[in-house]
């Protein structure tokens, strides 16, 4: 497989990596590494792949971007120019987005514990959904209702009770979760009651995410089963036909070479064949239904660039390439043993030289390039042994000074950035077929203090 088959926005000139048509190497000289990569070619693709497979081809429904996954103001901007909501999970996510100027009512707010001024703020905002899963909000809401004079309108994250296939650190939809309400008899007619006879509260309907990274759908179709025969319980003992159904995101993205490449279709077909008919069945209209994706609009968008700055073998036992990053701008490996494929973007020509193209980190490249491609541990540069970055990966003779790209780090890294070891966090470059922009300025060491008072 060659790395343009394994990312689109790659390819190999010479011996450079190029990315959404822009040199890996010019970029890392510009603005410095650590250096997160984030291709909008890239974004604005996928964002048109939700509109065809799902917005375009089913009446009633929405999509919004789970902006947690990476959220800087231009990425707000450019998914919902794209047509997608926003979902936000906290007061300062709900800040930025509101200040990249996303209308309030295309603005999802969620969160199992979301703190009185962020309520507040929610409502006075004007946000289109607020997802609640305890009655402490209810009761919340239902005052904040009253004290604006509006009609909030609320949604239930419930706990369908399914294990999804993934981390357990990013499994949401078992029994045992701090999300959702669970679907117990003993507890479900509290909640309904609650929601369902609150004057300033207007019930839509039921949300469930059971989970992140799925590369099946058995998870979300067993899941979905569950909530619609909810759905049709609340209608047969309330007299009320939910409006609407939230699937929640969990769309699976390609770390190695060897993930699938998973279309959104493959997801949301099957689940909107099984609310037609389950609706059909009860007698109850089609409803609004929404996704949210965030992993699998921009996960492999990003790159993260590296300078290499140490190169140390251990006789017999591995030899370790410390870069200028690691747990600090990328905590995933280490958070949940997350996997990545990186190359060397300096000497790129030589991966993809090895027969078939295959990528390091395949048995199949170290052995084709030989001892120049031996298998490596790359490391980050914070006073933590689980500072690992990839472990067991073939790199081409590794270098001090060469640059490291790693692939598929558009999810989950930018936003769970820290300062760990006081490490200012990187800049983010935007790059569009051919073109790039300084989106984040890197963090400066003035910044690093600037709280301090
Ligand atoms: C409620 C909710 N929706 C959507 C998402 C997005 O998930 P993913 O990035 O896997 O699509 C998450 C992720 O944690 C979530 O908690």
């Amino acid at each position: 497989m060659s790395i343009a088959d394994f990312n689109p926005a790659a390819e190999v000139r010479g011996d450079t990596l190029y990315f959404d048509g822009v040199s890996a190497i010019e970029l890392a000289k510009r603005y410095g590494t650590p250096l997160y990569v984030v291709s909008e070619t890239t974004v604005r693709r996928r964002c048109a792949a939700i509109r065809s497979a799902f917005l375009d081809k089913y009446p009633n429904t929405a999509a919004v971007y789970a902006s947690k996954a990476f959220q800087t103001l231009d990425m707000c901007r450019i998914v919902t120019e794209e047509g997608l909501g926003l979902d936000v999970v906290s007061g300062g996510e709900l800040y930025a987005a509101l200040k990249a100027g996303v209308a309030p009512a295309k603005i999802i707010f969620h969160g199992n514990a979301k703190s009185a001024d962020e309520l507040d703020y929610a409502v006075r905002s004007d946000v289109g959904r607020i997802v609640s899963d305890n009655l402490f909000e209810i009761a919340e809401l239902e005052r904040l209702g009253a004290l604006y004079g509006k009609k909030v309108r609320v949604l239930y994250r419930v706990t369908p009770g399914v294990d999804s296939h993934t981390h357990r650190f990013i499994s949401t939809g078992s029994l045992d979760s701090k999300f959702g309400i669970p679907l117990d008899p003993s507890v479900r007619d509290d909640y309904m009651r609650a929601v369902l006879d609150a004057s300033h509260l207007d019930f839509r309907g039921f949300h469930f995410h059971i989970g992140s990274q799925l590369h099946d759908n058995f998870s979300h179709l067993a899941a979905l089963r569950i909530i619609l025969k909810l759905v049709a319980d609340v209608a047969s003992a309330y007299g009320y036909a939910a409006p609407e159904l939230n699937l929640g995101g969990g769309f699976g993205v390609r770390y190695l070479p060897g993930d699938p490449a998973l279309d959104p279709g493959y997801f949301v077909d099957p689940m909107m064949e099984l609310i037609r008919s389950s609706c059909g069945e009860a007698g109850i209209p089609m409803p609004l239904v929404t996704i949210e994706p965030g992993r699998w609009i921009i996960g492999e968008a990003g790159i993260t660039l590296y300078t290499v700055r140490s190169v140390k073998t251990i006789p017999g036992i591995r030899t370790y390439v410390g870069v200028d990053g690691g747990m600090t701008d990328n905590i995933r490996p280490a958070l949940y043993e997350a996997k990545y494929h990186a190359l060397l973007a300096n000497k790129a020509g030589e991966a993809e030289a090895a027969p078939g193209g295959a990528p390091s980190g395949s048995p199949v490249a170290s052995a084709a390039a030989g001892a120049a491609a031996a298998l490596v541990t790359v490391v980050g540069k914070c006073c933590e042994t689980g500072d690992v970055l990839i472990r067991d990966i073939a790199l081409p003779d590794p270098r001090p000074g060469d640059t490291l790209a790693v692939f598929s780090t558009g999810a989950y890294n930018h936003s769970m950035a820290s300062n760990y070891n006081r490490i200012p966090r990187p800049a983010v470059v935007l790059t569009r077929a051919g073109t790039h922009r300084l989106s984040v300025r890197r963090e400066t060491y003035e910044d690093l203090v600037a709280r301090e008072v």
